[in-house]
């Protein structure tokens, strides 16, 4: 590896960190040099990327000379801490944690939706939610077509949407119920096997999640509209991979549900699979390792003139976390941005 960039993964060793990893590969990202860190408990951990042997370093303050790209995975009081001094050294942070989203001196960008924010970055780059992402993918067009004015959104999200622990977690409730024993719950506050609970992050304003919250508020700003309303409910779902919304989403004007697919079947990153009568519709099981936010069951509110329905599967680990970082990353080593 001789031209090229110097990459840094901080979080390397995590859900999203090892698909960054994989990503990178895949899509020939030009990587001169490769920093691998987390935290001390994995330093020393040796990691592949493409055939070569890397290993773990512990994340220090001293990690970013010479970094041109830092992709930060890692909770947001670690992005809070380290973003700042990533970028004072001269790298550009995308970072996929919570901790700048809302900054209004920070752009929060989907690479299909808002790539033109990038401009405006000062070395911070923020990455949304995993549930966000596909969301605004899907009215992004909408929106532009029939003025979207209000969203209601239930999520039915995967446990690796929050990382490997609660990955780990859900296999051994699942295996410790086959053989009848007790499984225990440490990530989440109840059992995820056979479950579903209607909690992610923390109750806040009005009996809302933070999670709830980021939807609301990550929406309105990739779409540059705080117009639009919006009402959320999430819960987590024993699956592995692939977040699922179910979207109602009221317009302005009006539009046929023929319209919205076609309007979807053209939409960069958006894949439709929507025919009822052969069961066909997306699925976890089917998007998963999957680039697109495939959306199926298209088709009118019976309660509203001006209303659609739809159902929308994507890939958490990719479009939702390091796909979209990686395009970020391309975007601006193409020119885009400082
Ligand atoms: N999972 C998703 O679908 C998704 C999507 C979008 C955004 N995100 C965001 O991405 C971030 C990471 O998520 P994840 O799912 O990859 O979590 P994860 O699997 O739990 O991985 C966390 C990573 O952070 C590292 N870490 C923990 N403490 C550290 C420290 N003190 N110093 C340096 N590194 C430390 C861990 O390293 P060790 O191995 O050393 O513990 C690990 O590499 C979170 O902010 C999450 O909200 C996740």
């Amino acid at each position: 590896m001789e031209h090229g960039y110097h990459v840094a993964i901080v979080g390397a060793t995590g859900a999203v960190g090892l698909e960054l990893l994989s990503i990178l590969e895949e899509r020939k990202f030009p990587v001169a040099q490769l920093s691998l860190l987390a935290s001390k408990r994995s330093a020393g951990r040796r990691l592949v990327f493409a055939g070569e042997g890397f290993t773990v370093q512990e994340l220090a303050e001293s990690s970013f000379q010479g970094v041109h790209f830092a992709l930060f995975s890692v909770s947001s009081s670690i992005s809070k801490a380290f973003g700042p001094i990533a970028a004072r050294a001269g790298a550009v942070v995308i970072d996929d944690s919570s901790a700048f989203r809302m900054d209004p001196d920070v752009p929060l960008v989907v690479t299909e939706v808002n790539p033109h924010a990038l401009h405006r970055h000062r070395g911070l780059v923020a990455h949304p939610n995993c549930s966000t992402i596909p969301l605004v993918m899907v009215l992004h067009p909408v929106h532009r077509w029939a003025r979207v004015k209000r969203i209601v959104v239930a999520t039915y999200q995967s446990v690796s949407g929050a990382g490997a622990r609660a990955m780990q977690e859900l296999d051994q409730q699942t295996r410790a119920w086959m053989t009848d024993e007790a499984g225990e719950a440490s990530v989440f506050p109840h059992p995820i096997a056979f479950n579903c609970l209607p909690h992610i992050d923390a109750f806040g304003e009005l009996g809302y999640t933070g999670e709830e919250w980021k939807m609301v508020r990550e929406t309105q700003k990739i779409l540059e509209d705080d117009s639009i309303r919006m009402s959320t409910t999430t819960v987590r779902v024993p699956v592995f991979r692939c977040h699922s919304e179910v979207v109602n989403i009221e317009t302005e004007r009006q539009i046929t549900a023929q319209e919205v697919r076609q309007l979807l079947a053209t939409a960069p990153g958006v894949a439709v699979i929507d025919d009822p009568e052969k069961n066909q519709y997306p699925m976890p099981l089917t998007v998963a390792g999957r680039d697109e936010v495939f959306v199926g069951r298209i088709r009118q509110d019976p309660s509203h003139d001006r209303a659609i329905n739809l159902w929308l599967v994507s890939d958490n680990l990719r479009k939702g976390a390091a796909l979209n970082m990686v395009q970020i990353m391309e975007l601006l080593s193409a020119g885009g941005g400082r």
